[in-house]
C-alpha cells in the first residue's frame, strides 16, 4: 500500500515510518524537508515537501496513494486565541478529508488524544472537533485516542529528566492528575494491525500503557531513575494555575494555562483498544528504565552485546 503521513516528521512519526516501511511504501509530507531528513535514511520512505493547508496542494501528493494518515497536533499554540489550535486539529483535518476525496483516498487514519472533547481545555476541545469531522466524512476512518506517549525519544519522561537535572527542587502543578503513559511501539502496531483491517473503520482506540500513575509519583520516579534526590512538590491548584499564567510568558511555553486545563482530565482509558486488537501493551515502569537509568541501560547494552555475540 502507498501511505501519506501527515505530521511524520516528529516523535510518533519516526517510529509509524519504521513499522510501516517494512511492508508499505511511505510518503511523509513535510513544510520543511530539511528538519525531516533523518527518515530519509528508512528504507521505502520518501519525503515530499509541501504546505498541507493548501488543498490542491496535498490532493495532488496525494494521489496514486491509498491511505492518509494525519499526525500532526501541537501542544500549544501561538497566542491565546484558540485559533491555532483550531488550525492544526480542526480546519486541517477538514482540508485532509477534502483532498483525500479530491484523490479517491478512501482510507484515513487520525491520531487524536485520550479524553478529546472532554474538559475545558482548547487543546482537547480542539481534537474532539477534529474528531468530529472525521466522523462525519464518509471516508474509511479510524481513530487512536492515546494516554501520553513515551519512547526513548520522547519529550514527555526525557521533559521531566531534564528539569529534574536542572535543580534538587521541583513544583508539580496537579501533582494527582492520572495518565496511564503508552509505549510509542504499542502505539505504532495498533496503527499498523488496524491500517488494512476493515473491521477497524469506524471505530475508535483508547490506547493506555499497562500502569496508571499520579503525575507527582510519575517524576519522583524518573528523579529516581536517574539516581537524582529531588523534592517534588506538589502545587496546590491556585499555585498551579499561576505557574501556567507566568509559563505562558515564556518562549516555546514549556507549561501553560492551557496544558494546566488539559491537567484537570485525567488521562486514563475507559475501554482498552489494545484488548480489541489481541495486543498487550507494555508498563512504562518495565520497558522506560532501558533508556532513562544509566546502570539498566549499561546493562541492556551489554545484554545486546552479548546476543549479538550468540550470548544470550
Ligand atoms: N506524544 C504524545 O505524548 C502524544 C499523546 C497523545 C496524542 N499525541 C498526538 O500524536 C500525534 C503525534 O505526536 P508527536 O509527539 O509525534 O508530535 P510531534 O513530535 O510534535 O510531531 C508532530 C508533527 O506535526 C507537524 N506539525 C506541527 N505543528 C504543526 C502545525 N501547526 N501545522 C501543521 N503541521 C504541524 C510537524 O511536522 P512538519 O513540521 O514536518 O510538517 C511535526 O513533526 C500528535 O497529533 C499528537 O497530538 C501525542
Amino acid at each position: 500500500m502507498n501511505i501519506l503521513i501527515l505530521g511524520g516528521s516528529g516523535f510518533v512519526g519516526g517510529h509509524l515510518c519504521h513499522r510501516l516501511s517494512e511492508h508499505h511504501q511511505i510518503t511523509v509530507a513535510t513544510r520543511y524537508k530539511p528538519a525531516a531528513k533523518h527518515l530519509a535514511l528508512i528504507p521505502n520512505t520518501r519525503l515530499c515537501q509541501l504546505d498541507p493547508y493548501r488543498p490542491d496542494e496535498l490532493s495532488e501528493a496525494l494521489s496514486q496513494h491509498q491511505a492518509l494518515i494525519n499526525l500532526v497536533g501541537i501542544l500549544n499554540e501561538r497566542g491565546f486565541s484558540g485559533k491555532g489550535f483550531h488550525r492544526a486539529h480542526v480546519e486541517l483535518v477538514e482540508i485532509a478529508i477534502a483532498a483525500c476525496k479530491q484523490a479517491g483516498v478512501r482510507r484515513f487514519l487520525q491520531m487524536s488524544a485520550l479524553k478529546a472533547g472532554e474538559g475545558q481545555s482548547r487543546y482537547l476541545q480542539s481534537r474532539g472537533e477534529g474528531e468530529q469531522r472525521v466522523r462525519e466524512s464518509g471516508l474509511d476512518w479510524t481513530l487512536y485516542r492515546p494516554s501520553t506517549i513515551f519512547g526513548p525519544d520522547d519529550s514527555f519522561l526525557n521533559r521531566f529528566a531534564s528539569l529534574l537535572a536542572l535543580s534538587p527542587v521541583m513544583p508539580l502543578a496537579r501533582p494527582g492528575a492520572r495518565f496511564a503513559p503508552v509505549y510509542v511501539k504499542d502505539v505504532v502496531e495498533a496503527m499498523a494491525a488496524t491500517l488494512e483491517n476493515n473491521a477497524s473503520y469506524g471505530q475508535t482506540y483508547e490506547l493506555c500503557g499497562a500502569e496508571i500513575w499520579e503525575l507527582k509519583a510519575l517524576v519522583e520516579w524518573v528523579a529516581e531513575q536517574r539516581r537524582l534526590k529531588r523534592a517534588v512538590i506538589g502545587l496546590p491548584d491556585v499555585l498551579g494555575r499561576l505557574q501556567g499564567l507566568i509559563f505562558n510568558l515564556v518562549p516555546g511555553k514549556p507549561f501553560s494555562s492551557d496544558n494546566f486545563k488539559s491537567l484537570l482530565t485525567d488521562s486514563v482509558c475507559s475501554q482498552s483498544g489494545f484488548e480489541a486488537l489481541g495486543l498487550k501493551p507494555w508498563a512504562m515502569s518495565e520497558k522506560a528504565p532501558h533508556w532513562l537509568n544509566p546502570e539498566d541501560g549499561r546493562q541492556s547494552r551489554y545484554q545486546r552485546f552479548r546476543s549479538k555475540a550468540g550470548r544470550h
